[in-house]
């Protein structure tokens, strides 16, 4: 231990402090301890924070049980809360919906206000119910068509969104549901016919393709597709038949998928929505669909 060099001055003004201050008799090198008592503003803001503390617990919710925490005196629950403003809101919507319910496109699209709520609920519709398959923008993916192009399989105005949506495709649930397959032609045509076929599809919707195999394929496809697809191949909005001439693909378009689609045929299944949606809900998301970007 290094001695530090003493000065007289302070030393006598320690010695007197000494005096005045109780210590606990511990003492460590010399060093020793006070016994000064808390100060009171400390000492009553402790005990105030534990009759808080004790007010709390008897007033809201506090202890965990075993199935749920014990409920306090006052009732306050997070759960009834939002019980409530989800009602508070629903009120709030009621008369709206109603009147969206009544009017038609037409005089929806010529409400500001409603349309601004249609679209707005439509919205949220759209993303709890729809981005699962349809992509979150509306996007689509393979299999699951894009919403936001002005290619339609089965009708873009609002009317033809609004059954679509309504009814679904190919599903079993609604007897008014859209149908038509496209066939599986693997034990129908020959391997030769199905490539040339294919080939033709290639050609038509303006990819590289073997102009040879192509002119027999044209001869399959007016034997076997035009029924659905078109004299031109340019679909058919009845039976939901794409569009073959141009370079949006449901399924993929290159000859592999193209292959496939004719091979092992191709049946999209979308849900019937009214029995799941509102009227108000799914008139709202049709508008929705409707103003991405696509509608007629
Ligand atoms: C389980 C997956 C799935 C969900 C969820 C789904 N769809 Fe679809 N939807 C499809 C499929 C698959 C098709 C294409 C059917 C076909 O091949 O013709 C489709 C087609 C459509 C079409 C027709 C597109 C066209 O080109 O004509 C519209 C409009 C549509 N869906 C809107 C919706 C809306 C709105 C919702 C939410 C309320 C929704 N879909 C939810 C799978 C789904
Ligand atoms: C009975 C009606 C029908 C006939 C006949 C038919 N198709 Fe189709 N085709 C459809 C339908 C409907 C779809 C869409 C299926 C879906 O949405 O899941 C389709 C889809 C396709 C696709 C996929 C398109 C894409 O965007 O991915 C190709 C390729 C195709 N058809 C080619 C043919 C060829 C080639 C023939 C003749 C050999 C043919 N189709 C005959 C109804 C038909």
């Amino acid at each position: 231990m290094t001695k530090e060099p003493r000065k007289a001055a302070p030393r006598k003004a320690e010695k007197k402090q000494k005096q005045k201050v109780e210590t606990t008799g511990h003492s460590w090198d010399g060093i020793e301890e006070y016994n000064n008592p808390l100060p009171r503003w400390w000492l009553w803001t402790f005990y105030a924070t534990i009759i808080w503390g004790v007010g709390y617990m008897i007033a809201y919710p506090a202890w965990p049980l075993l199935e749920r925490a014990t409920p306090g005196i006052l009732g306050f629950s997070t759960r009834s809360d939002v019980a409530e403003e989800i009602r508070r809101f629903d009120e709030m919507n009621a008369p709206l919906e109603r009147k969206l319910v009544e009017a038609s496109f037409e005089e929806v699209l010529a409400d500001e206000e409603l349309k601004s709520f249609a679209t707005h609920a439509g919205s949220a519709v759209f993303q709890t119910w729809c981005i699962q398959c349809h992509g979150s923008g509306g996007q689509g993916a393979k299999g699951y068509p894009n919403l936001l192009d002005d290619d339609w399989l089965w009708g873009g105005d609002l009317e033809s969104i609004h059954t679509t949506i309504m009814h679904g495709v190919r599903s079993e649930a609604d007897e008014e549901t859209h149908t038509g397959d496209m066939p599986a032609w693997a034990d129908v045509l020959e391997p030769e016919e199905i490539d040339s076929v294919v080939e033709y599809v290639l050609q038509i919707s303006g990819q590289e393709a073997d102009t040879g195999l192509a002119e027999a394929g044209k001869v399959v496809f007016e034997d076997n597709c035009t029924a659905c697809h078109g004299d031109d191949g340019s679909g058919d909005r009845d039976l939901g038949a794409p569009n073959l001439t141009d370079a949006i693909w449901l399924y993929g378009g290159d000859r592999e998928a193209v292959k496939e689609s004719v091979l092992k045929g191709r049946k999209g299944v979308m849900p019937n929505w009214n029995a799941r949606l509102s009227e108000a809900d799914i008139k709202a998301v049709a508008l929705y669909v409707h103003q991405l970007g696509g509608g007629e």
